[in-house]
């Protein structure tokens, strides 16, 4: 055993659009912060993006690209950690084929991700054609009930709920188990799919008498709050975020349009930075929130100027990074860091999954 081999650690991400605060603060903020302690692969999940959005494939070639220079520009680092493409590294479609030969369906239909989620897209499918909407429920209805089955199941009569989808959790399991990662940084709602990786790997150590496969634990990170410009969760779905790069312009405009105390009307009216979105921006950006929430509190200081201030931390922060990734964007090859990632993914993962066939009476 190399006692200075360090733990590994596997996070992959969607390439569905530009990054906001909330995936900064929630998670890519962690990855950087995890590159000196750890052995990292981090990779674009571009297949699992085609498994809820294979209509917006045009997409993905494009965002990934963008995705590498945002994580190049926070700071995350090719030479510290392995970057690249899922599917240029063939051997995850290979583990995730070998997984679902051990993995029931109702461990798959009975995930609470897989039912929000297709309800959530057979919405958005519909939307703004409610008529369209009634007509295809009422067809899958009918179906469902002369099928014998309740209306919940209505969405999975639907055609969006393809095998793919269903089965992200086992492909998501094979890019974890390929790489012997001890830890996986998730967040709250990803655990069943955590669980479902460990179920796996425990079924398939005990169908083919091996213990190849190691079954990861979940590191939970330090999340703050990070609400959207009107207080709720920060989400692209809610309109309500504000860009990792956001240019200087609109965030002043979306910080002069935060939420803010309803009942702190005048400067010297007391105010309950509680439910304050500024308030909660404070607390990332300015080391002195807690003055600042004082100050608030006894009625010291006003909203305008409290908003103004925030402005000149982020923009200072977000200036900053504005400026790296246009660096980056006119220098870095970004298909050359991917090549180079996914070679050295694959010296790992290619052993993996030989090691898989072999356990699985292939070889
Ligand atoms: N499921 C993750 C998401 O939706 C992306 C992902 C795919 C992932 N494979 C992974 C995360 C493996 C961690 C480890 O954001």
């Amino acid at each position: 055993m190399d006692n200075n081999k360090k733990n590994v650690i596997v996070s992959g991400a969607r390439p569905t659009g530009r990054l906001h605060l909330g995936n900064y603060w929630g998670t890519l903020k962690n990855w950087v912060d995890m590159q000196d302690k750890y052995d990292c692969y981090f990779f674009v999940a571009d297949w699992h993006a085609l498994t809820t959005g294979a209509d917006k494939s045009s997409t993905i070639v494009e965002n990934t690209r963008e995705m590498v220079l945002d994580w190049m520009a926070l700071g995350l680092d090719p030479q510290k950690s392995v970057f690249f493409r899922q599917s240029d590294v063939k051997a995850h479609a290979e583990l995730a084929l070998l997984l679902g030969m051990v993995t029931p369906i109702s461990w798959l239909l009975r995930n609470p991700t897989f039912k929000d989620q297709l309800q959530e897209l057979y919405k958005q499918k519909y939307k703004g054609q409610e008529d369209k909407m009634k007509k295809a429920e009422g067809v899958t209805k009918q179906l469902a009930e002369a099928a014998g089955e309740d209306a919940e199941t209505t969405a999975l009569h639907s055609d969006m709920a393809v095998y793919g989808f269903l089965g992200y959790p086992v492909l998501m399991a094979a890019d974890i188990l390929l790489y012997d990662s001890a830890k996986v940084p998730i967040g709250k709602d990803q655990l069943p799919h955590l669980e479902l990786t460990r179920d796996m790997a425990r079924r398939f150590n005990h169908m083919f008498h091996t213990d190849l496969l190691r079954e990861p634990e979940p590191l939970f990170t330090n999340i703050p709050v990070v609400p959207g410009v009107d207080g709720r969760k920060m989400s692209k779905s809610y309109g309500n975020t504000i860009g990792i790069f956001e240019d200087a312009k609109s965030l002043e405009a979306k910080v002069k349009k935060m939420y803010t105390d309803p009942l702190k009307i005048k400067l010297d009216d007391k105010g309950h930075p509680e439910g304050c979105v500024v308030c909660a921006f404070h607390k990332l950006y300015n080391p002195d929130w807690k003055a600042r929430e004082t100050e608030c509190r006894e009625g010291k200081v006003g909203c305008g100027a409290c908003k103004k201030q925030l402005i000149e931390l982020m923009e200072k922060e977000i200036g900053a990074l504005r400026t790296r990734r246009a660096e980056l964007a006119a220098t870095v090859d970004v298909e050359g860091v991917l090549a180079e990632g996914a070679a050295r993914a694959r010296a790992v993962a290619d052993r993996k999954a030989a090691a898989a066939s072999r356990a699985a009476g292939l070889i």
